[in-house]
């Protein structure tokens, strides 16, 4: 048995072991790739796991951890809809209440009674609703939807954006600036939805020195090859890769792929020239030309535009 302040430390800098020793009674058993992300300190984690591989529930066991051994510590989890940051809380809600109860009974179970309690000096929690908490050590976990006047006024030490693929550009840029005046940790998990929006872009341009970790069904223990054999039968095969491989797909819905969308504004070399030439023509600078209405202009510019095309064929 170790002494307090030892184990009092262990528990602090490894969630894996608080995980067995405080929330032994509950079912969460971590994964490797659950361990690895328990574990991760690093300022920015981007995380592109399966659905259901366990995204929602690792957060709120690692953001547990950090909030019951560390004071005043303040973690905002940002989900991409109010019932989802409703259900974010309230995991992390039922974690605290576990963990304080298993101190409790530490305390009267005679093998294991410590003279000091084991988690921080004051792990109970004095303030709880729905979509937040606050434990006697000062710490607090807020949770909120992602709308963009929501999240503005907090200063976060941690910031966890749950199905971030989901939640608005805007919202996730107006995040963003919370971190500028303090060392605040980034974490965003998500399953893919479709080539677009800041989670696809944060993963596919190194934009930020990120932990980034991919876990398709295939790779989560809890997701049996029976499941997947039939769902593969079951749904559309682009819906099974990006709910279950991880594949960001060609935004649904769209006539056109990214990457056609992206020629289309691609100027061909000629009709660079073209406009090159139109830039400097001398129609711009005549009076008519600047007093004539708009749809005038316009008409004049496209038939130039059209006679200098068929000078190029
Ligand atoms: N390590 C684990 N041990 C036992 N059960 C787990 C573990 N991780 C997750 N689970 C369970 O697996 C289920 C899915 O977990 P969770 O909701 O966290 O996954 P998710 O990836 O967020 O799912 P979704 O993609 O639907 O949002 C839940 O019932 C959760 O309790
Ligand atoms: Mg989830």
């Amino acid at each position: 048995m170790l002494n307090p302040p030892a184990y009092k430390t262990l528990l602090k800098e490894d969630p894996v072991y608080y995980v067995q020793e405080v929330l032994a009674e509950s079912k969460f058993k971590p994964d490797e790739s659950q361990k690895e992300f328990l574990r991760a300190t690093n300022e920015e984690i981007i995380l592109c796991w399966s659905r259901q591989s366990g995204k929602t529930t690792s957060a709120a066991v690692k953001l547990t951890h950090r909030v019951m051994t560390t004071s005043g510590l303040q973690v905002l989890i940002i989900s991409a809809s109010q019932r989802q940051a409703g259900i974010m809380q309230s995991i992390v809600r039922q974690f605290v209440l576990m963990a304080q109860k298993t101190v409790k009974k530490w305390r009267i179970v005679k093998e294991f009674e410590m003279h000091e309690d084991p988690l921080d000096d004051n792990s109970k929690m004095i303030k709880c609703n729905a979509m937040a908490l606050e434990i006697g050590n000062g710490s607090e976990v807020i949770s909120v939807p992602a709308k963009e006047d929501t999240i503005v006024g907090y200063s976060p030490d941690i910031i966890a954006i749950d199905e971030a693929a989901r939640v608005p550009d805007a919202v996730y840029y107006a995040i963003l600036p919370m971190r500028a005046a303090h060392p605040c940790q980034l974490i965003l998990i998500s399953t893919p939805n479709g080539q677009r929006g800041f989670f696809y872009e944060e993963w596919h341009e190194n934009r930020r020195p990120w932990l980034k970790r991919m876990v398709t069904a295939h790779d989560c223990p809890r997701i049996s090859k029976e499941f997947l054999t039939q769902e593969r039968n079951a749904v559309p095969r682009d819906i099974f890769e990006q709910e279950y491989e991880c594949s960001y797909l060609a935004v649904a819905g769209s006539l056109f792929t990214p990457e056609q969308i992206a020629s289309m504004f691609t100027t061909r070399p000629e009709e660079q020239a073209i406009a090159d030439s139109m830039a400097t023509d001398q129609l711009a600078d005549t009076v008519a030309w600047r007093t004539a209405p708009i749809g005038q202009q316009l008409d004049a510019l496209f038939s130039r535009y059209l006679d200098a095309m068929q000078g190029t064929q």
